[in-house]
């Protein structure tokens, strides 16, 4: 496909469902649209692969961000209003009393978003009646694999999604092998990582290790505690293939997707 029919077919906005034509869509238009020019391509310049998918669907629509508040700058209201949302709510379990309620508010107030919403809750528990009715458009990253219930983790957002879904996750690779030795899971596999031996954990430990900036995963690099009330050690990793299955069979359709973190995560742009 040359450029002018690329071109075309964004302009006619037809999404291709092939990640591999999208990517390829993305180069073309790149060169096509250097950074900074506005133009019927323009979404595919941002740069992170989320805030694409936002910007491709919020507009016009109600927004709510699944545990956003972690690391402050990664929340992604901000990118939902500076693309057209119409309202804009937070959902995050992480307790009142901790400073990263704080220190969200007093980023929005540092960007001039004053009408959001916070609710602290977890999601796998949340009933639609505490939100009134579902948001059009939700975004959820880093959340389930932190959750021993993730099915549950996807039922819940099904529930609250009444158009979008835009869902990212840890993976695992289906292969990693290293000095360390090797560890295999099937393509429809699912890491349990509770079960996995200690010869198994130095094996994912040493994979891990490359790409975590000396940051702590609990219960991979590090040793865990596992409590099902606590979401802070990884509890699970799904194969890619196994994430897509999650998303559909909670009854999720895949429009589009990417894998991002060095094929460690995957995104998904979801519709119900
Ligand atoms: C690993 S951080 C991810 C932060 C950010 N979304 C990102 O991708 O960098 C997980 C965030 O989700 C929140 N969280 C974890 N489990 C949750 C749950 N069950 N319901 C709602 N929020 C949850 C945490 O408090 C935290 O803010």
């Amino acid at each position: 496909m040359d450029a002018a029919a690329a071109l075309y077919l964004m302009a006619l906005e037809i999404k291709p469902k092939d990640a591999e034509i999208s990517l390829e869509l993305e180069r073309i238009l790149a060169i096509k649209n250097p950074p900074g020019a506005g133009s019927i391509g323009s979404e595919v310049l941002i740069e992170d692969i989320r805030d694409r998918y936002i910007a491709r669907v919020v507009k016009g629509k109600t927004f709510a961000e699944v545990g956003g508040l972690w690391g402050t700058v990664n929340e992604k209201i901000s990118v939902a209003n500076k693309y057209g949302a119409t309202s804009l709510t937070i959902i995050d379990t992480a307790p009142a009393s901790i400073h990263w309620w704080q220190d969200f508010r007093a980023r929005m107030a540092s960007l001039n978003i004053a009408n959001y919403n916070c609710i602290n809750r977890d999601i796998a528990q949340i009933q639609l009646a505490e939100i009134g009715e579902p948001y059009d458009v939700v975004h959820c990253a880093g959340v389930l694999y932190h959750h021993p219930n993730p099915l549950q983790i996807m039922i819940a957002l099904r529930q609250i999604t009444r158009e979008y879904l835009i869902l990212t996750s840890a993976i695992t690779q289906e292969v990693i092998e290293n000095e360390r030795g090797r560890y295999q899971v099937p393509a429809s596999g699912v890491i349990f990582i509770p079960a996995i031996t200690e010869a198994e954990r130095i094996v994912l430990k040493a994979y891990w290790d490359v790409y975590t900036n000396g940051k702590p995963i609990f219960g991979l690099i590090d040793p865990a505690v596992f409590d099902v009330n606590d979401f802070a050690p990884w509890w699970w990793l799904p194969t890619a293939t196994a994430l897509e299955a999650m998303c559909k069979v909670v009854g999720f359709k895949v429009l589009d997707k990417g894998l991002t973190w060095d094929n460690n995560a995957m995104t998904l742009l979801l519709a119900v």
